[in-house]
């Protein structure tokens, strides 16, 4: 057996989980009519195949009503989430995995426009921010009919047959009890820290009586929340102390903080950038003061400190959430030996800032995560070995070649440039983004392996690619800045991507123009500003930046606040005009005919990119397809069979921003779907 630290089985209760990785409550907005169907199911019994412990479901399974999902969450009030929890848990089981799910009330975390219009309710009228309903302040009988909720639900999944379920107690309805930040009631739910911990502690002791001992009962809470005025460390210690006494739990999942606002869930979550594993020692402290089986996840965010964390005794089980996103076969690959085949995980927060916008939580670098029902995780062998020709290697082109590598077939990649990566290379120059060239170092590593053969600083033309005799080519060449959008002086601008890559040198005195709202004009602003420069971010949408979602803007903010960037919005720029050493800059509205005149020294223009399409235009006269792509049988995961040309040579394709300006995960799965089936 195993002498790694994670390989360890532990021992909770009644219960032997198989090793010390699971994956933390993180509701994906899979649901459908608020059910974990198929999708849902899928994406847990993958990660139980890849040797997963223990998966906690949900994240914040509603259990009452007048607790409307923010985003789209299971649905634990109805009857009808059994048959789908069971069948989910049995086929967890049938690799070992334990199951269980994490249950909520989020009391002002929602908002009352959604679902059945039901006021939100907290033990306070204060404001969350982040969602922003006021809520109506919590009266007795919702006491009581909050707290039978979270018992029916409980006893919904006893039936489904999970081993157990945790209750979520950071800037949920819980844990508002327990802030005074939150809780202006009187006694006896408010005032000391008993009554402020009634509610929890009646809530687990009513759930106790119906689900028994042999059930396991966790809690998800804040045990500091790191803000003046709210619970502090020692009155977490001390919750900690108290809940174990009480002998109603099981375990303690430790966050520290709190996530009322974007800025504050991104120091409990962080991301990319943001220091590694910051909570650990933490929730080490909590189990040294407790003696008690401590869980905690929070940039944990390679196998490496999962380790440390399990080796130190710091905590029991680790969560490598995102990771196991990114990768859902972690523990099978360190069984195997194979840790450096660890697909890593980026803390690019696409997966969590997409559920917050209404959208499902995909993996930036991984498409088939969440599409389990169509996308594979190991890509099968073709029937027959073909050649492939694939121009480009940003990340488009490199799992191109990596997945027709794993299909085994013979694959050679012309790249323009002395090294792979394309916009994502860019991106990584800035040091808070450098963890993104990870996306495209694990594909080298994979096509090393698969021995793709690289021509590097080859601007490859029509010839060099039919030279090559292929039976398949894929243009995946990227785009470039598209800046020539002014009615004048479109030669008296750069690019975002200009100033990012240090071809332009910052000026003093700078105006962004972001015409696309996506993160190299906020990228190029800090550049600038860490320069010395003042910059002026002008946008004609009502927000700035808009295609930078929640937990992604806060690093930009934090920095770009302090240098006292400003942000205008609802102008467009039309024209520059030089003036002595200065540009005059004329800008109107999209709301009228009036326009306005400045003055900078710079400016940089953002405005998406225009395909590198030209050898995609040459080659295509000789292809089979004439480069149609059959959107149906892509779509629905079957063959690429279009002959428009039935003389033609090879089958042509083109993937990623050589198609349409669009972002990383996109230009991945354009390249996962097409060439899963070549
Ligand atoms: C898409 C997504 C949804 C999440 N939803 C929840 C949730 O509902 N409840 C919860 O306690 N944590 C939630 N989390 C937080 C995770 O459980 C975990 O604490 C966080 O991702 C940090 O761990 P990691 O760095 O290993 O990913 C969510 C995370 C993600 C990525
Ligand atoms: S989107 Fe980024 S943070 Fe989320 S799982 Fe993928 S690599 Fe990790």
């Amino acid at each position: 057996m195993s002498n790694d630290p994670l390989l360890q089985p532990f021992k909770l209760k009644h219960l032997t989980l198989k090793n010390r990785l699971m994956t933390t409550s993180h509701e994906p907005a899979y649901p459908e009519d608020g059910l974990p169907k198929d999708r849902y199911r899928l994406y847990h019994v993958e990660r139980a195949k890849g040797g997963l412990a223990l998966t906690m479901t949900a994240g914040s399974a509603a259990v009452s009503l007048d607790s409307p999902p923010v985003f789209n969450n299971i649905l634990a009030w109805k009857d009808e989430v059994v048959p789908y929890m069971k069948r989910l848990a049995d086929e967890c089981h049938e690799y070992g995995t334990a199951v269980m799910i994490q249950l909520t009330h989020l009391g002002r975390r929602t908002r009352w426009d959604k679902a059945d219009w039901l006021p939100a309710v907290s033990p306070s009228h204060e404001r969350e921010p982040a969602h922003r309903a006021f809520p109506k302040k919590i009266e007795d009988w919702d006491i009581v009919r909050i707290q039978k909720d979270f018992v029916a639900a409980a006893e919904r999944m006893k039936a489904a047959g999970l081993d157990g379920l945790e209750i979520e107690a950071y800037g949920h309805l819980n844990d508002q009890f327990w802030s005074p930040l939150t809780n202006t009631l009187d006694v006896p739910y408010g005032g000391s820290l008993e009554n402020r911990l009634r509610f929890t502690f009646e809530v687990l002791t009513k759930i106790r009586e119906k689900v028994g001992p042999a059930f396991i009962l966790g809690l998800r809470y804040t045990a500091d929340e790191v803000q003046t005025g709210g619970i502090s460390k020692a009155e977490g210690l001390e919750i900690s102390r108290r809940l174990k006494d009480s002998g109603l739990v099981d375990y303690l999942n430790i966050i520290r903080g709190r996530i009322d606002t974007d800025a504050a869930l991104t120091d409990v979550i962080p991301i990319q950038g943001m220091k590694s594993a910051p909570h650990l020692d933490f929730a080490g402290e909590v189990r040294a003061a407790t003696q008690f089986p401590t869980f905690h996840a929070g940039r944990l965010s390679d196998v490496a400190t999962a380790r440390h964390a399990i080796a130190t005794g710091k905590v029991d089980m680790v969560g490598l959430t995102r990771p196991h996103m990114t990768e859902p076969h972690i523990v099978k690959k360190l069984m195997e030996g194979r840790e450096e085949d660890i697909r890593p995980c980026v803390g690019a927060n696409y997966c969590l800032d997409r559920i917050y916008q209404g959208g499902l939580a995909f993996c930036i670098h991984n498409a088939a995560t969440g599409r389990e029902e169509t996308m594979p995780h190991i890509v099968p062998k073709a029937d027959k070995k073909k050649r492939v020709v694939i121009v480009g290697a940003g990340p488009a082109g490199l799992e191109a070649a990596r997945v027709a590598g794993e299909r085994g077939h013979e694959v050679i990649v012309f790249e323009a440039a002395d090294k792979p990566g394309g916009q994502i290379r860019l991106t990584a120059q800035s040091p808070r983004r450098k963890e993104m060239i990870g996306i495209i170092d694990w594909r080298m590593k994979q096509c090393e392996r698969l021995d793709v053969q690289f021509r590097f600083n080859t601007l490859a033309g029509a010839d060099d690619v039919t030279a090559e005799k292929p039976d398949v080519v894929i243009i995946a060449t990227g785009g470039l800045p598209h800046t020539e959008i002014l009615k004048e002086g479109n030669d008296l601008v750069v690019s975002s991507w200009d100033i990012i890559s240090g071809d332009a040198k910052p000026g003093t005195n700078v105006l962004v123009f972001d015409d696309a709202g996506d993160p190299p004009a906020l990228q190029a602003a800090d550049v600038i500003a860490a320069a010395g420069g003042t910059v002026e971010v002008m946008t004609p949408d009502r927000a700035f930046a808009p295609e930078i979602m929640a937990m992604n803007l806060v690093p930009y903010m934090r920095s770009l606040q302090q240098k006292g960037t400003t942000f205008t919005v609802t102008w467009r720029l039309i024209a520059a005009r030089r003036v002595g050493n200065q540009i005059e800059a004329e800008v109107g509205s999209d709301y009228g005919a009036w326009t306005t005149r400045k003055l900078y020294d710079q400016i940089v223009i953002n405005n998406g990119t225009r395909p590198l399409d030209e050898i995609y235009f040459e080659l295509k006269p000789q292809s089979s397809n004439l480069g149609e792509v059959d959107h149906q049988a892509l779509v629905h995961g079957r063959k690429q069979a279009v002959t428009t040309h039935s003389s033609g040579a090879f089958q042509l394709f083109r993937i990623g921003d050589a198609v349409a300006a669009r972002n990383t995960h996109a230009a991945i799965y354009d390249a996962l779907r097409l060439m899963k089936d070549i």
